[in-house]
């Protein structure tokens, strides 16, 4: 295969992993999904879109994998040729062998406008808070929870009235649309980072044609 082979790693309902599939991630294309929970939703999903889906054992710990676990995962992804891994509703930190495998090649998607709001339940915090504006980050994962380098962030205004469902379907909406463009820019070798700044350059076939 042509282009980068992607992984999504998810535990929940999967419509970020759906998005990913059917989205424009130009070179980059999804040929694996992964879940923590041999009950979430997203393997039935991946059955249906023909995508193939597996459950592998996290290991004893609810919030993060065990070290050897953590290791099966990422051996697992080695075999398998991936070269991007997009988490996408993983409850679960990475800190072991998964994240110096792939370092710098890990994505996450999280509701909130990072640094604002890492962690579980962004858009209630977000609420509770008062912000006027949320929204979605993709960023690279490091050590962190919700911490490394941002790569693309879409706003969304928080409405009078709006409830944690409401302004996370909206900001839903957004996530969809972002990560398949975080990832399409990846794969074409696009982000250029420096520290925490993470750069997207210009497409030169654009240049090309003007
Ligand atoms: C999304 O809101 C994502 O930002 C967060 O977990 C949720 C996953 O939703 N990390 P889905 O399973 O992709 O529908």
């Amino acid at each position: 295969m042509s282009g980068t082979a992607v992984a999504v790693l998810a535990g929940g309902r999967g419509s970020n992993f759906e998005a990913l599939v059917r989205g424009d991630t130009g070179d980059g294309r999804v040929t694996l999904l992964l879940s923590d929970n041999p009950e979430a939703p997203v393997l039935a999903r991946a059955r249906e879109i023909g995508v193939e889906g597996r459950y592998i054992d996290p290991g004893p710990y609810r919030t993060r994998f065990g070290l050897r676990e953590e290791g099966d995962w990422a051996g697992f992804l080695m075999d398998r040729g991936i070269g991007l891994v997009c988490l996408a509703g993983l409850m679960r930190i990475i800190k072991g062998p998964l994240l110096d495998a792939f370092e710098g090649r890990i994505m996450n998607i999280h509701p909130s406008l990072l640094p604002a709001f890492p962690g579980l339940e962004p858009q209630r915090k977000a609420l509770e808070h008062g912000v006027k504006v949320s929204g979605c980050t993709v960023h690279y994962v490091d050590r962190g929870t919700d911490t490394g380098p941002i790569i693309l962030q879409a706003p969304v205004p928080v409405l009078p009235g709006d409830t944690p469902e409401t302004l996370s379907e909206r900001i839903l909406a957004e996530e969809h649309r972002i990560y398949p463009e975080a990832v399409k820019l990846h794969c074409a070798g696009r982000l250029s980072r420096r520290g925490r700044r993470v750069t997207a350059l210009e497409d030169s076939a654009h240049l090309r044609d003007i």
